[in-house]
């Protein structure tokens, strides 16, 4: 089996600092890892530590992947890809205290902003309805209803093989879309489910198969704990609870900093297995001799990379605490951004907004120059934050749908009538290729602790098999 990655320069990027040119063939490597995102730093972590020797290739000049810390001009950094983290998520909760890092608490005080009909409304969530913010009364019990079926559904699925369910097929053949207009037709239900699946997957509802849905709900649990919708939306309990002290972007660099080699430009390495870390249709840029198995290669083109950016301004101060007593999260049915979440650092040196563009929103931002678009975005904050948000001291647009090597996030999704045909071939190993991917996750698929599940599970499978 050979790999051709048409990247200009493969790096093995343990210490970013001291790049150490080199043209060598490396002979008998055990393994050669191609990604240093979380998955193939964990795999190469576990990996080390077993024996095994390890080459780690990247096409970025940094590791991290989608976790990375944006440094700041006023100094400070920002979290442009991976933020938070939430209970259950055992693996990155571990590996953040294994690093010496802590968490602390996402401010989520003070009232929200619904912008619904082209007005702004003030409201305190309802904790007792998982946060529910102010809508119809009838639209509050058709979002209830669907949310519950959705929980029951997934809640029968076998994680590690959600498309052996008896109604797998049925699920696969439709859209998100169409569960959503069979089962809330209220528009402000609708609006809240579709703002809700383009919060969690950067996806419209039209875009995923409802067995993917599904399936990505069954997982945002762990092997004790049945995943649910409301884990994957909330702040308080969920996959937003909490944030990591001096950001996201330290879990990447120290697992990277045990003082292996540096070397860039690697000529040919003979290993003895491959370990592919990364989301599956990033796996079209590499090309394989003998090509992948069919399914694999079906895998690959058929599941998406959603449309993503973050927009995130910068302020003095985090002014909306003190003024109108605001938690900075948004819902809104307008603008580029429509989903909003307080970015402040733990220590509150500088204030942060950190604004999602989602799906259509962001291929809209994606035809504008980074100015237009910065603007644009400025002007959402000032219609829900007021005229102080104009005020940025710095503004930082991350276009991930543009980067090269990642085409889009959080994670790959699959359409209809993917999963039920290929759903198998996704951790299924060939000839010494083993994948990992926060997508081939049983749990927390899409998240850091997903891509970290994968590391371990892959490394394993090499021990196992060697
Ligand atoms: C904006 C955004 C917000 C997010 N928010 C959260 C969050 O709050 N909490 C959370 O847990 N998760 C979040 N995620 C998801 C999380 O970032 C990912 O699930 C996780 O980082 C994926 O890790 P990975 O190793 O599977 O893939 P990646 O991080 O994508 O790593 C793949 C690596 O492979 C490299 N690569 C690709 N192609 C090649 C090639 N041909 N040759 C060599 N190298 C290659 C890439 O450069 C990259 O470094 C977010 C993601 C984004 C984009
Ligand atoms: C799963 O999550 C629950 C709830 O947070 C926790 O008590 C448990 O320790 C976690 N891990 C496992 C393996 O069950
Ligand atoms: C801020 O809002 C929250 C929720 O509405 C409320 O409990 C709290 O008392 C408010 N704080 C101030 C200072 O007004
Ligand atoms: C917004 O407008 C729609 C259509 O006119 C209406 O059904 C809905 O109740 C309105 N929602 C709010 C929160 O005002
Ligand atoms: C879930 O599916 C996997 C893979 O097909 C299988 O090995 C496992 O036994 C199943 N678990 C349950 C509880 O059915
Ligand atoms: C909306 O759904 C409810 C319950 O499913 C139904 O009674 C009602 O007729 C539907 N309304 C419209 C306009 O389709
Ligand atoms: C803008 O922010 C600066 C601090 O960065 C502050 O001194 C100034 O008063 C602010 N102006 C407005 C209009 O809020």
């Amino acid at each position: 089996m050979r790999l051709f990655l048409k990247t200009s320069l493969l790096s093995l990027l343990f210490q970013q600092a001291s790049f150490v040119l080199s043209t060598a063939i490396y002979d008998s490597i055990d393994v050669a890892v191609i990604g240093a995102g979380l998955s193939g730093l964990t795999a190469a972590r576990d990996l080390l530590d077993a024996g095994k020797s390890v080459i780690v290739l990247e096409a970025r000049n940094r590791v991290g992947g989608k976790v990375y810390g944006k440094p700041l001009a006023d100094g400070g950094v920002t979290e442009v890809g991976a933020e938070f983290v939430g209970p259950t998520q055992d693996k990155v909760l571990g590996m953040i205290s294994d690093l010496g890092l802590q968490t602390f608490q996402t401010y989520s005080q003070g009232r929200s902003v619904l912008w619904r009909n082209d007005t702004r409304h003030l409201f305190t969530p309802d904790p007792e309805l998982g946060g529910a913010p102010l809508v119809h009364p009838s639209s509050l019990v058709q979002i209830t209803n669907a949310q519950a079926q959705l929980d029951e559904w997934a809640a029968e699925l076998n994680t590690s093989a959600p498309w052996i369910h008896p109604q797998a097929e049925k699920w696969d053949s439709q859209t998100f879309d169409a569960f959503i207009s069979q089962n809330a037709n209220h528009s402000d239900a609708r609006f809240m489910l579709t703002t809700a699946c383009k919060a969690i997957f950067a996806a419209e509802p039209k875009e995923l198969s409802l067995l993917y849905v599904l399936a990505y709900v069954a997982a945002a649990g762990n092997e004790s704990t049945t995943g649910t919708l409301s884990r994957l939306i909330a702040t308080k309990d969920g996959a937003q609870e909490s944030r990591v002290i001096g950001g996201t972007g330290l879990i990447p660099q120290r697992l990277a900093d045990v003082g292996y080699d540096v070397r860039s430009r690697a000529g040919t390495i003979i290993a003895k297995n491959v370990v592919l870390a990364m989301s599956p249709p990033l796996l079209r840029q590499i090309i394989f001799k003998p090509a992948l198995p069919l399914p694999r290669q079906k895998l690959n083109e058929q599941t998406k990379m959603p449309a993503l950016g973050k927009g995130i301004a910068i302020y003095e101060p985090a002014f909306w605490r003190s003024t109108e007593n605001l938690s900075a999260q948004v819902n809104s049915d307008a603008g580029s951004v429509r989903v909003t979440f307080d970015s402040t650092p733990d220590d509150a040196s500088f204030g942060a907004i950190l604004g999602f563009i989602l799906g259509d929103e962001i291929r809209t931002i994606d035809k504008l120059s980074v100015v237009e678009g910065e603007s644009r975005i400025i002007s959402d904050y000032v219609r829900y934050y007021g005229k102080q948000a104009a005020n940025v001291t710095e503004f930082v647009l991350f276009r991930w749908d543009l980067e090269e090597w990642s085409r889009g996030g959080p994670v790959a999704v699959a359409p209809p009538r993917v999963l039920t045909k290929y759903g198998s071939a996704l951790r299924q190993s060939a000839a010494g290729l083993h994948f990992a991917g926060t997508e081939t996750s049983e749990y927390w698929t899409g998240y850091m602790d997903g891509a970290i599940r994968s590391g371990e599970r892959v490394a394993q499978e090499i021990l196992r098999s060697s």
